[in-house]
């Protein structure tokens, strides 16, 4: 991110809100065919799979997922996925002596036994939400990706829009890699050091090593920042462009990072040569792999865990659990009434704690495609970059 940071130049016209820090770029240059096209008329369910567990994910999560119509719903034309109670739906006595059996409703990963969640060590995960892929219907491989989406309002919420390689070609995670378009923490006010790390910042990741101690993601990690207002006050449009020779991350049009592996390919860029060395595990591929495979999308909002560090700051009530101990979700439960406020859950179908997605578009990747400039243009009148910008130099 550092390097980055060089990125973020000039710019600026002061009557536009919501700024992303960035450059123009050629977000709509070597798009082909559109070659998927969700645009959300209706929870196509061939077309998406729900993930039915209450495996709590990598990264010890708090909610469980079903296939409920409360948690993933189209209306207006856009998906929502949004987290609720767990004591909604089975009371809170439940989470304290229930057995939540998820067999009956078609558990479908039953990893560390996931398909049924029992009170011993911790209360029953607290929150009940949804998480769906196209592994079925749709994986691709180079192209252009387009989400129109906007993040969820309420502290420790984690919405996800990724990718995972369809086929674990190199083996299990991450040896196949892992592509993460948008994540954000959907705090209000989250800081780590003097950075806000709540809902005006996302992050868009490659993930790839030889084993989860070996996960490499620091160097290809990228930010954007927003200067005014966050990512839950208005939807942006998430990119990924998975070229030949790179890959690069935008948010409406800009690029907020890119990566263009050197000959040794991911190997190198992660220095694995060093740790945990041996031979390299793509070294029969190209200086892309494994992201020269298909990777199939997932949308999914999970709730609280690792992916909140200890030691920061939380603003106006504290985190209320520590990675460092084993009852996790029963001290989060029993705080509710510090941060339930920041969900607006009750909000009947308008609730503002959802991840909304308007729609998905993939274009195929094509070499000979030459810059749209009808976008070009209209990005010029709706003064998207600012008057030094005017003459960008294209490759
Ligand atoms: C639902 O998705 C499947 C798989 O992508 C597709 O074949 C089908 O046409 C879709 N159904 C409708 C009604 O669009
Ligand atoms: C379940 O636990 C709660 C809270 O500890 C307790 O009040 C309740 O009586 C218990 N219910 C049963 C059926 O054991
Ligand atoms: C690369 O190819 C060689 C020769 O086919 C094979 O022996 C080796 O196992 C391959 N390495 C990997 C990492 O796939």
């Amino acid at each position: 991110m550092k390097g980055k940071e060089a990125i973020v130049i000039v710019w600026l016209l002061l009557a536009l809100s919501n700024k992303v820090k960035g450059t123009w770029s050629q977000f709509y240059h070597l798009r082909g065919r559109l070659i998927f096209q969700e645009e959300f008329d209706f929870l196509n369910t061939t077309r998406w799979q729900h993930i039915i567990t209450a495996w709590r994910g990598g990264n010890n999560e708090f909610e469980y997922y079903t296939d409920r119509p409360e948690n993933s719903y189209v209306r207006d034309g856009v998906l929502h996925i949004r987290p609720t109670l767990t004591a909604d739906r089975f009371g809170q006595d439940f989470l304290y002596n229930g057995t939540l059996d998820l067999w009956p409703e078609g558990c479908n990963v039953n990893y560390n036994g996931g398909c049924v969640a029992t009170s011993e060590e911790d209360i029953i995960n607290p929150i009940q939400s949804a998480r769906m892929r196209t592994i079925n219907s749709f994986s691709f491989t180079y192209g252009t990706v387009e989400i129109r989406a906007k993040m969820p309002r309420g502290d420790w919420i984690w919405p996800a829009m990724w990718m995972m390689p369809t086929e674990n070609r190199f083996g299990p995670w991450p040896r196949s890699g892992e592509i993460d378009i948008v994540e954000i923490r959907a705090n209000n006010d989250f800081t780590c050091g003097n950075k806000q790390m709540g809902n005006t910042i996302m992050g868009s990741t490659l993930h790839f090593g030889t084993d989860s101690k070996h996960n490499i993601w620091r160097p290809t990690h990228y930010e954007a920042v927003l200067e005014e207002g966050d990512f839950a006050s208005d939807f942006h449009i998430f990119g990924l462009q998975r070229l030949p020779q790179s890959i690069r991350f935008y948010v409406d049009g800009i690029l907020i990072g890119e990566i263009t592996p050197p000959d040794g390919g991911f190997w190198e860029v992660g220095q694995l040569y060093r740790d945990p060395g041996g031979p390299n595990i793509w070294g029969n591929g190209t200086t892309m792999t494994p992201f020269d495979y298909p990777f199939h999308f997932i949308l999914n909002v999970a709730v609280g865990g690792n992916f909140f560090p200890d030691g920061c700051i939380n603003r106006p009530f504290p985190k209320p659990w520590s990675t460092r101990t084993k009852q996790q979700m029963l001290p989060f439960w029993e705080k509710r009434h510090e941060w339930l406020p920041t969900w607006n859950l009750h909000r009947g179908d308008y609730p503002t704690n959802a991840l909304q997605v308007d729609y998905i578009r993939v274009y195929e990747y094509d070499p000979y495609d030459t810059i749209d400039w009808y976008w070009y243009q209209r990005s010029l009148a709706n003064n998207f970059i600012s008057d030094s910008e005017r003459s960008p130099v294209y490759p």
